[in-house]
């Protein structure tokens, strides 16, 4: 039996853990099996590798480094979390995926993009079936982000200018494939999982 495998992306506090919880929540009302995860982490030592990539200075990894960390993270969890529920016919809710390293590691780069890309496909190789993109304003993101405390404030600290190529970068890759649904992310929480919902429901063919 095969499940399916949902993906939230969107940038620093654009409302995708919250928007998890409600749409788990949400499934489980409709009698579904579902885990709700998140990236980079999930599981213990793809966490280990978490603490590494979102605490301290900025620049402590290079490029390079960096997406072999995020690639050494999700393969664990991948083996370990996503493989298994999505095998047991489970609906698996990932928070952020390899979408995010393609938006943040492949930004500046068209060959570090491509590099992600083959990765990707050779230690990787599962596609998401719907990935719902939380798009918001970044001032507005940042804002809820700093008011948060964290000690995973690592991409917080590239500021606001990262943030919106962040989002434009997502409004980009939303456009080339039918899996993306582009979320507006400025509204209430009830709003936002209400369009989350709407999408969700008709993609999993739910009676609403
Ligand atoms: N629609 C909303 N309106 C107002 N506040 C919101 C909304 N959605 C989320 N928040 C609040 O904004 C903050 C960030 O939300 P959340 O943690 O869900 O974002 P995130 O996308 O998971 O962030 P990160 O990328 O940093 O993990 C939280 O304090 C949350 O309660
Ligand atoms: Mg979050």
């Amino acid at each position: 039996m095969s499940g399916k495998f949902i993906t939230l992306e969107g940038i620093d506090g654009s409302g995708k853990t919250t928007q998890g919880f409600f749409l788990k929540n949400k499934l489980e009302e409709f009698g579904k099996d579902v885990l709700f995860t998140r990236e980079p982490g999930g599981v213990k030592g793809a966490e280990e590798i978490r603490n590494l990539l979102v605490q301290g200075e900025k620049d402590r990894w290079s490029n390079i480094t960096e997406i072999l960390l995020f690639f050494a993270s999700r393969r664990h969890h991948l083996e370990k979390v996503l493989l298994p529920a999505i095998n047991k016919g489970k609906v698996v809710i990932c928070d952020r995926f390899t979408d995010s390293t393609i938006i943040y590691q492949g930004r500046e780069n068209i060959h570090l993009k491509k590099m992600i890309i083959e990765l990707n496909k050779s230690v990787i190789g599962i596609v998401p079936d719907l990935t719902l993109i939380i798009d918001i304003d970044p001032t507005k993101s940042l804002n809820r982000g700093l008011s948060r405390k964290s000690d995973e404030m690592r991409f917080e600290r590239f500021g606001l200018e990262f943030q919106a190529t962040a989002r434009n970068g997502y409004i980009s890759l939303a456009k080339t494939d039918k899996r993306y649904q582009l979320i507006d992310g400025n509204n209430s929480k009830d709003k936002v999982h209400q369009m989350i919902w709407n999408k969700v429901s008709k993609f999993l063919s739910l009676k609403l």
